[in-house]
């Protein structure tokens, strides 16, 4: 699996966490960035980051920001991404059973790091369900078109 990390200032120590669990674990990643809390735009890690997930390159993406919110919704726009946020393990769990979410958006300063971490594990190793739940998502994608 390949995985696409990324975050603003306020999610960088969040995606620290992240890469060094993702080590941990012998998981491929890229980190696009930001590489520091100087204050910067999610969109701009955003948009590259889900560029590169809806165009295969990455199994799954992870972006986190000060709330989950801004990045995720940027990361939304991208044609083919389904960006979840997920600050408790159902939703990590259902955001891949049943929305088969391509990135997973976290808060650094709405949770701590023990639970944001719980949570990416879950995700990676969660699989999509299909079945009546894959309708659904075709429907998203129909939105798209
Ligand atoms: C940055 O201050 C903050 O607005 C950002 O990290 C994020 O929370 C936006 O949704």
């Amino acid at each position: 699996m390949k995985v696409a990390v990324g975050c603003d200032h306020g999610g960088f120590h969040l995606k620290e966490a992240i890469k060094g669990l993702l080590e941990k674990q012998g998981i491929e990643y890229k980190d696009f960035g930001t590489y520091s809390t100087d204050s910067m735009d999610y969109p701009d890690v955003a948009k590259p980051l889900a560029e590169a997930v809806a165009a295969g390159e990455f199994d799954r993406g992870i972006l986190t920001c000060g709330t989950g919110i801004g990045i995720g919704i940027a990361a939304n726009k991208v044609k083919g991404i389904r960006a979840a946020l997920c600050h408790d393990t159902f939703s990590a769990h259902a955001s891949r059973e049943h929305n088969n979410a391509n990135v997973l958006t976290m808060g650094e300063r709405v949770i701590g790091q023990g639970l944001a971490l719980e949570i990416v594990d879950i995700w990676l190793h969660t699989e999509f369900e299909g079945g009546r739940h894959a309708k659904r998502v075709d429907k998203i994608s129909a939105i798209e078109e």
